[in-house]
């Protein structure tokens, strides 16, 4: 039996629907007004004795009980296994790193009454003026749990070891350093600490600030499997209650989210400072479909910044794509915005809250949506008045103006595009080759899909991604091939989560054919997989199939790496102090994994046939 099967041997699909809606008896079955779509008649079914659900209206989309609550919570396949996982105490395979993290999250919290203790006690006097300082107000610190690290680079280890915490455990969390001769070392010193807290509450890691003016600025508890700064939003856990009513605020820095808080702003999380990623858009939007970020006015102009929003830009309308799929045909799809407010030059959130709350407010309430922003930033930026600079400018803001998928949503763009260069819509549209037309004419397969969304798909297509997993799954015999392909090779959350299916499908030893993977992925997902399974490889002999799997998988892993990399260097550009070795000791084995990949490409690069 899988996991999947002994979890849903526990739950009863009718319960679990009559959490969301009430239900009434229809025969030997129950019927509901459909949770998915607004209608004054029933057309949602449960059956009990199949222990599954339909809505036959609308939606025309059923399942079991993992599809209903991965709608019902917009939720991913794993996030709802995890769940569902824990509702039923079944364990789910992973059980190590589990406890792994269990251990983690328990000696978390012991530092963190250490660190809390320290700042309350005598010692800790200078921090607490530092804080005063800057206005943060006891009962603040309090709530936030901010805390102090020993200076001395060992109490904490000591601490916790007397607290019969093994050794091994402290490394994990990241809490010490472990040299060769096994003494360990505190990794936090004598520095103001902000406890890092999930969604759910639990103790993940800690962001630390200097409490002068030495570089970094801030370290944080070093990534790993029990910690990645790049899936937790902080103050999340706290904010999100208001933030489902109010819409999200997401800010970058921790003292930006207290002050936030502190003046009321209930609804505002941090990014901890480095570009959004996929996973914080994913969770930000099982929230709110309303979000807005601030921006520092020195940054928001600029190239990387830019670059970074349209690619959370693409992942949010992707995401809205994929729930709208199937669901909500010939429908507006709802609307995901993420707008961008601007901070007044040379004041990050934190001084503007604490200036004027009541200017922070219009600010935030009158963000500007990003695509239009993006218009605007890059038209500054190109001389719109020449042709040349004209498409510099339409090459630059297209993709992510087709990304939107409404389409009176885009009109509008392009209305406002053809504003910034001076020239009418028409000319404008006459001069771009709009891809709806240009997909028709070439691919025929395009037509059966889903009229309202078959625009979309493509759009998004990564073109890495899709080889990889379409080989895949055309060719089961690959398989071995694959074991170096770790799910975050993906750029895009669909395939990552189809290539989820695929593991899954393999840690059970089932046969992995298409239709396996077709019946284990959610109805959302049956679109992507059409596409990867209309990809076809004509031009790849069959011996050569197994390397150019292992190319591609390198071309991803590099590609990974870089990313990873471009992040560390971001937050540890200026760790030169010899307090944060082991941060250098981070960028360097990127830097070595990147290496040893790229040596792995060359070697395959020179036996390439062509
Ligand atoms: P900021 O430099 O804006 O920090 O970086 P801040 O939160 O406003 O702090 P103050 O006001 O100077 O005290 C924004 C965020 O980027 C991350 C942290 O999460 C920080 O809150 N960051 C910044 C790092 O992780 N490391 C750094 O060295 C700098
Ligand atoms: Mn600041």
């Amino acid at each position: 039996m899988t996991v999947t099967d002994d979890i849903k041997g526990r739950l009863d699909i009718t319960e679990m629907v009559s959490r969301y809606v009430t239900l009434q008896r229809s025969g030997s079955n129950h019927k509901a007004n459909c949770p998915f779509h607004q209608e004054r008649t029933p057309s949602f079914y449960v059956f009990p004795d199949r222990q599954t659900w339909r809505c036959f209206g609308a939606c025309a989309t059923g399942g079991d009980v993992f599809s209903f609550v991965m709608k019902a919570e917009n939720l991913e396949f794993r996030e709802t296994l995890e769940r569902l996982s824990q509702q039923t105490g079944v364990p789910l395979p992973r059980r190590r790193e589990r406890v792994e993290q269990q251990n983690a999250t328990d000696v978390n919290e012991e530092a963190n009454k250490y660190f809390q203790r320290l700042l309350a006690s005598e010692r800790g006097a200078a921090a607490r003026s530092y804080l005063a300082r800057r206005g943060v107000s006891p009962g603040t610190v309090t709530s936030f749990e901010l805390g102090l690290s020993p200076a001395d680079g060992r109490s904490l280890g000591d601490h916790l070891r007397q607290s019969s915490f093994p050794p091994q455990v402290l490394e994990q969390a990241g809490l010490v350093r472990t040299a060769d001769n096994g003494h360990q070392r505190d990794f936090f010193r004598g520095r103001l600490m902000f406890p890092i807290r999930d969604k759910q509450g639990d103790l993940a890691g800690f962001g630390a600030r200097a409490l002068d003016d030495s570089q970094p600025k801030y370290i944080n508890t070093p990534r790993s499997p029990v910690f990645d700064k790049g899936r937790i939003l902080y103050a999340l856990h706290r904010a999100k209650d208001s933030a489902r009513k109010q819409g999200i605020v997401i800010v970058e820095g921790y003292m930006d989210a207290i002050a936030a808080h502190e003046a009321g702003f209930t609804n505002v999380v941090a990014s901890m400072g480095t570009a959004l990623t996929e996973h914080q858009v994913a969770e930000v939007q099982t929230i709110s479909r309303d979000v807005t970020m601030a921006l520092d006015a020195d940054v928001a102009g600029q190239q990387a910044t830019l670059r970074s929003l349209e690619s959370s830009w693409k992942v949010l309308q992707l995401q809205v794509a994929g729930r709208a799929r199937g669901t909500i045909l010939f429908r507006r799809p709802e609307m995901a915005s993420l707008k961008i407010a601007v901070m007044p030059e040379g004041e990050d959130p934190d001084d503007l809250i604490r200036q004027s709350p009541q200017e922070w407010r219009e600010r935030i309430e009158h963000g500007t949506p990003l695509v239009q922003y993006l218009i605007d930033s890059l038209a500054n930026q190109y001389e719109v008045s020449t042709p040349h600079g004209k498409t510099q400018l339409v090459d630059a803001v297209l993709p992510s103006i087709y990304a939107v998928t409404a389409g009176f949503e885009q009109d509008r763009y392009f209305q406002i595009l053809a504003d910034r260069m001076s020239v009418t819509r028409e000319a404008l549209l006459s001069n771009i080759d709009r891809p709806a037309t240009r997909r028709q004419t070439t691919s025929p397969n395009q037509v059966r899909r889903d009229p309202a969304m078959h625009e979309f798909p493509n759009l998004g297509g990564d073109p890495l991604d899709e080889f990889c997993l379409s080989l895949l799954l055309h060719y089961p015999e690959l398989e071995p091939e694959a074991v170096d392909l770790k799910p975050e090779y993906f750029r895009h959350l669909e395939n990552r989560m189809i290539y989820d299916q695929w593991l899954l499908a393999r840690e059970r030893r089932e046969v992995l054919t298409c239709e396996s993977i077709r019946e284990s992925i959610g109805e959302e997902f049956q679109e992507s997989l059409n596409i990867l399974l209309e990809k076809e490889h004509p031009g790849i002999e069959f011996l050569s199939r197994p390397k150019a799997v292992r190319d591609c998988i390198t071309n991803m892993k590099d590609r990974y790496l870089r990313e990873l990399k471009k992040e560390e260097e971001r937050v540890f550009s200026d760790s030169e102090i010899d307090m944060e070795e082991n941060t250098f000791h981070s960028v360097l084995k990127v830097n070595q994994r990147i290496k040893e990949n790229q040596k792995a490409r060359e070697t395959t690069l020179k036996v390439r046939t062509h």
